[in-house]
Protein backbone atom coordinates (compact mmCIF):
# COMPACT_ATOMS: atom_id res chain seq x y z
CA UNK A 1 0.00 0.00 0.00
CA UNK A 2 1.30 3.80 -0.89
CA UNK A 3 1.83 5.94 2.19
CA UNK A 4 -1.06 7.89 2.77
CA UNK A 5 0.37 11.57 2.95
CA UNK A 6 -2.59 13.91 3.75
CA UNK A 7 -3.04 17.81 4.24
CA UNK A 8 -5.52 19.54 6.99
CA UNK A 9 -5.13 22.99 5.97
CA UNK A 10 -7.37 23.99 8.76
CA UNK A 11 -9.07 27.08 8.76
CA UNK A 12 -6.47 28.28 5.98
CA UNK A 13 -5.52 29.85 3.80
CA UNK A 14 -7.28 33.62 3.90
CA UNK A 15 -8.47 33.65 0.38
CA UNK A 16 -9.41 31.51 -2.27
CA UNK A 17 -6.26 32.90 -4.08
CA UNK A 18 -3.93 31.74 -1.66
CA UNK A 19 -5.96 28.44 -1.39
CA UNK A 20 -5.68 27.69 -5.66
CA UNK A 21 -2.22 29.42 -5.45
CA UNK A 22 -1.15 26.56 -2.55
CA UNK A 23 -3.03 23.53 -4.25
CA UNK A 24 -1.47 23.99 -7.71
CA UNK A 25 2.27 24.66 -5.88
CA UNK A 26 1.28 21.02 -4.52
CA UNK A 27 -0.06 19.68 -7.72
CA UNK A 28 2.94 21.32 -9.83
CA UNK A 29 5.16 19.52 -8.04
CA UNK A 30 3.94 16.13 -7.37
CA UNK A 31 6.68 14.04 -10.43
CA UNK A 32 5.26 11.16 -12.19
CA UNK A 33 7.39 8.83 -9.56
CA UNK A 34 5.26 10.72 -6.44
CA UNK A 35 1.78 10.58 -8.07
CA UNK A 36 2.94 6.84 -8.70
CA UNK A 37 4.45 5.56 -5.08
CA UNK A 38 2.18 7.92 -2.29
CA UNK A 39 -1.03 8.93 -2.04
CA UNK A 40 -2.05 12.27 -1.02
CA UNK A 41 -5.44 14.00 0.20
CA UNK A 42 -5.93 17.74 0.90
CA UNK A 43 -8.42 18.99 3.18
CA UNK A 44 -9.77 22.59 2.43
CA UNK A 45 -12.06 24.48 3.47
CA UNK A 46 -15.71 24.54 2.62
CA UNK A 47 -15.54 27.71 0.87
CA UNK A 48 -12.60 26.67 -1.64
CA UNK A 49 -13.77 23.15 -2.54
CA UNK A 50 -15.80 23.96 -5.03
CA UNK A 51 -12.92 25.85 -7.22
CA UNK A 52 -10.62 23.84 -5.82
CA UNK A 53 -12.90 20.64 -7.48
CA UNK A 54 -12.72 22.80 -11.12
CA UNK A 55 -9.46 23.28 -10.79
CA UNK A 56 -8.57 19.61 -10.67
CA UNK A 57 -11.51 19.63 -13.42
CA UNK A 58 -8.82 21.90 -15.50
CA UNK A 59 -6.12 19.80 -15.08
CA UNK A 60 -7.28 16.51 -14.80
CA UNK A 61 -6.26 15.90 -12.07
CA UNK A 62 -6.94 12.06 -10.78
CA UNK A 63 -4.59 11.37 -8.09
CA UNK A 64 -4.09 13.98 -5.19
CA UNK A 65 -7.94 13.44 -3.34
CA UNK A 66 -9.90 16.47 -2.15
CA UNK A 67 -11.46 16.00 1.29
CA UNK A 68 -13.59 18.08 3.50
CA UNK A 69 -12.56 18.92 6.90
CA UNK A 70 -16.13 18.41 8.44
CA UNK A 71 -19.49 17.60 7.29
CA UNK A 72 -22.94 17.06 8.38
CA UNK A 73 -25.42 13.90 9.46
CA UNK A 74 -28.68 15.02 7.74
CA UNK A 75 -29.85 14.83 4.67
CA UNK A 76 -31.14 18.12 4.02
CA UNK A 77 -33.44 20.77 6.29
CA UNK A 78 -33.28 23.30 8.99
CA UNK A 79 -29.83 23.17 10.29
CA UNK A 80 -28.14 25.85 9.68
CA UNK A 81 -24.65 26.52 8.77
CA UNK A 82 -24.20 22.74 8.56
CA UNK A 83 -23.23 21.00 5.10
CA UNK A 84 -24.98 17.71 4.06
CA UNK A 85 -23.10 15.01 2.68
CA UNK A 86 -24.51 15.56 -0.77
CA UNK A 87 -23.97 18.73 -1.04
CA UNK A 88 -20.47 17.72 -0.38
CA UNK A 89 -20.77 14.96 -3.42
CA UNK A 90 -22.26 17.65 -5.61
CA UNK A 91 -19.13 19.52 -5.50
CA UNK A 92 -16.85 16.62 -6.38
CA UNK A 93 -15.88 15.56 -2.52
CA UNK A 94 -15.70 12.26 -1.34
CA UNK A 95 -13.62 11.71 1.17
CA UNK A 96 -13.86 14.39 4.41
CA UNK A 97 -12.06 14.42 7.46
CA UNK A 98 -14.46 14.06 10.62
CA UNK A 99 -14.09 14.24 14.49
CA UNK A 100 -10.79 16.16 14.89
CA UNK A 101 -9.86 17.19 17.95
CA UNK A 102 -10.32 21.13 17.22
CA UNK A 103 -14.10 20.17 16.57
CA UNK A 104 -14.79 18.86 19.49
CA UNK A 105 -12.95 21.03 21.31
CA UNK A 106 -14.01 24.22 19.85
CA UNK A 107 -16.99 23.32 17.98
CA UNK A 108 -18.06 20.38 21.46
CA UNK A 109 -18.47 17.76 19.04
CA UNK A 110 -19.48 14.59 20.88
CA UNK A 111 -18.74 10.73 20.42
CA UNK A 112 -21.98 10.80 19.31
CA UNK A 113 -22.57 13.42 17.20
CA UNK A 114 -19.34 11.97 15.01
CA UNK A 115 -20.62 8.32 15.06
CA UNK A 116 -24.01 9.94 13.17
CA UNK A 117 -21.79 11.86 11.10
CA UNK A 118 -19.53 8.90 9.97
CA UNK A 119 -22.99 6.88 10.01
CA UNK A 120 -23.87 9.14 7.48
CA UNK A 121 -20.37 9.81 5.63
CA UNK A 122 -20.76 5.92 4.58
CA UNK A 123 -24.26 5.60 3.40
CA UNK A 124 -23.29 8.60 0.90
CA UNK A 125 -20.10 6.35 0.09
CA UNK A 126 -17.66 8.67 1.08
CA UNK A 127 -14.32 7.75 2.41
CA UNK A 128 -13.75 9.18 6.14
CA UNK A 129 -10.42 10.11 8.33
CA UNK A 130 -11.91 9.80 11.70
CA UNK A 131 -9.32 11.47 14.18
CA UNK A 132 -8.79 10.07 17.67
CA UNK A 133 -6.03 10.99 20.21
CA UNK A 134 -6.00 11.43 24.18
CA UNK A 135 -5.65 14.78 25.97
CA UNK A 136 -3.27 13.55 28.42
CA UNK A 137 -0.15 11.28 27.29
CA UNK A 138 -0.75 8.54 30.14
CA UNK A 139 -4.59 7.87 28.93
CA UNK A 140 -3.68 7.26 25.20
CA UNK A 141 -5.16 3.58 25.71
CA UNK A 142 -8.21 4.34 27.46
CA UNK A 143 -9.15 7.14 25.13
CA UNK A 144 -8.58 5.28 22.13
CA UNK A 145 -10.88 2.42 22.90
CA UNK A 146 -13.48 4.63 24.42
CA UNK A 147 -13.51 7.37 20.78
CA UNK A 148 -13.04 4.26 18.17
CA UNK A 149 -15.87 1.86 19.95
CA UNK A 150 -17.85 5.11 20.46
CA UNK A 151 -16.87 6.65 17.09
CA UNK A 152 -17.31 3.44 14.98
CA UNK A 153 -20.58 2.21 16.41
CA UNK A 154 -23.14 0.27 14.25
CA UNK A 155 -20.53 0.87 11.68
CA UNK A 156 -20.47 -2.55 9.79
CA UNK A 157 -17.94 -5.01 8.24
CA UNK A 158 -17.68 -3.96 5.14
CA UNK A 159 -17.77 -0.21 5.56
CA UNK A 160 -14.31 -0.36 7.22
CA UNK A 161 -13.13 -0.48 3.57
CA UNK A 162 -13.68 3.03 3.36
CA UNK A 163 -12.40 4.06 7.00
CA UNK A 164 -8.78 5.79 7.76
CA UNK A 165 -7.86 6.44 11.45
CA UNK A 166 -5.56 9.10 12.46
CA UNK A 167 -3.93 8.89 15.27
CA UNK A 168 -3.49 12.93 16.75
CA UNK A 169 -2.49 13.04 20.61
CA UNK A 170 -4.21 16.92 21.20
CA UNK A 171 -0.51 17.63 23.22
CA UNK A 172 1.33 16.90 20.04
CA UNK A 173 -0.78 19.14 17.80
CA UNK A 174 0.53 22.26 16.64
CA UNK A 175 3.25 21.84 19.74
CA UNK A 176 6.47 21.39 17.46
CA UNK A 177 6.61 18.07 20.02
CA UNK A 178 5.26 15.33 17.83
CA UNK A 179 4.47 11.53 19.46
CA UNK A 180 7.95 9.85 18.76
CA UNK A 181 7.45 7.03 15.65
CA UNK A 182 7.85 4.12 18.31
CA UNK A 183 5.30 5.37 20.67
CA UNK A 184 2.47 6.25 17.52
CA UNK A 185 3.38 2.75 16.23
CA UNK A 186 2.42 1.05 19.52
CA UNK A 187 -1.25 3.21 19.42
CA UNK A 188 -1.51 2.02 16.12
CA UNK A 189 -1.11 -1.43 16.92
CA UNK A 190 -3.67 -0.90 19.46
CA UNK A 191 -5.83 0.79 17.03
CA UNK A 192 -5.83 -2.50 14.93
CA UNK A 193 -6.43 -4.32 18.07
CA UNK A 194 -9.51 -2.56 18.55
CA UNK A 195 -10.46 -2.87 14.74
CA UNK A 196 -10.01 -6.65 15.21
CA UNK A 197 -12.13 -6.86 17.65
CA UNK A 198 -14.97 -5.11 16.32
CA UNK A 199 -14.47 -6.96 12.83
CA UNK A 200 -11.40 -9.12 12.27
CA UNK A 201 -8.04 -9.43 11.72
CA UNK A 202 -8.06 -8.81 8.32
CA UNK A 203 -10.22 -5.95 8.26
CA UNK A 204 -8.22 -4.09 11.05
CA UNK A 205 -4.93 -4.81 8.67
CA UNK A 206 -6.85 -3.18 5.47
CA UNK A 207 -7.57 0.11 7.67
CA UNK A 208 -5.06 2.49 6.97
CA UNK A 209 -3.80 4.46 10.71
CA UNK A 210 -1.82 7.61 10.19
CA UNK A 211 -0.06 9.80 12.73
CA UNK A 212 -0.52 13.50 13.38
CA UNK A 213 0.85 16.00 15.89
CA UNK A 214 3.67 18.21 14.29
CA UNK A 215 4.94 16.24 11.47
CA UNK A 216 7.04 18.32 9.62
CA UNK A 217 9.98 17.91 6.44
CA UNK A 218 12.42 17.21 9.29
CA UNK A 219 10.82 14.16 10.90
CA UNK A 220 8.05 12.77 8.26
CA UNK A 221 10.37 10.15 7.01
CA UNK A 222 10.76 8.87 10.64
CA UNK A 223 7.25 8.19 10.92
CA UNK A 224 6.35 7.00 7.10
CA UNK A 225 9.32 4.31 7.87
CA UNK A 226 7.65 2.35 10.63
CA UNK A 227 5.91 -0.40 9.24
CA UNK A 228 2.74 -0.17 11.32
CA UNK A 229 2.42 3.94 10.47
CA UNK A 230 0.69 3.85 7.01
CA UNK A 231 0.54 7.82 7.01
CA UNK A 232 0.57 10.95 8.15
CA UNK A 233 -1.88 13.92 8.29
CA UNK A 234 -0.44 17.11 8.28
CA UNK A 235 -1.59 20.72 10.10
CA UNK A 236 0.75 23.48 9.86
CA UNK A 237 3.62 22.06 7.41
CA UNK A 238 0.82 21.81 5.12
CA UNK A 239 0.36 25.47 4.45
CA UNK A 240 3.26 25.44 2.49
CA UNK A 241 3.99 23.67 -1.10
CA UNK A 242 7.48 23.08 -1.12
CA UNK A 243 7.44 21.87 2.92
CA UNK A 244 4.28 19.64 2.02
CA UNK A 245 5.92 18.22 -0.98
CA UNK A 246 9.06 17.63 0.72
CA UNK A 247 6.54 15.40 3.02
CA UNK A 248 5.15 13.64 0.15
CA UNK A 249 8.55 12.87 -1.19
CA UNK A 250 9.53 11.26 2.44
CA UNK A 251 6.76 9.00 2.00
CA UNK A 252 7.86 7.46 -1.56
CA UNK A 253 9.69 4.06 -1.44
CA UNK A 254 13.17 5.16 -2.17
CA UNK A 255 12.96 7.28 0.93
CA UNK A 256 12.14 4.74 3.25
CA UNK A 257 14.90 2.59 2.17
P1 LIG B 1 -0.16 19.96 13.05
O1 LIG B 1 -1.70 19.54 12.99
O2 LIG B 1 0.56 19.18 11.98
O3 LIG B 1 -0.14 21.44 12.81
O4 LIG B 1 0.34 19.58 14.42
C1 LIG B 1 -2.10 18.24 12.70
C2 LIG B 1 -3.60 18.11 12.76
O5 LIG B 1 -4.22 18.71 13.65
O6 LIG B 1 -4.21 17.43 11.92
Amino acid sequence: MNKIIAANWKMNPGTAAEASALAEGVLNGMTAELRKNTSVILAAPFVYLRDLAMLWERRRERHVVLAAQNMFWAEKGAYTGEISPAMLADSGIRTVIIGHSERRRYGGETDELINQKIIAAFKHKFRVILCVGEQNKDEAFEVLEQEITADLAGVGKAQLQNLMIAYEPIWAIGSGAPDTPQDSAQKMLYIRRLIAKKANAKAAFAVPVLYGGSVTEKNARDFLQEEHIDGVLVGGASLKPQSFLAIIAAGAPEALH
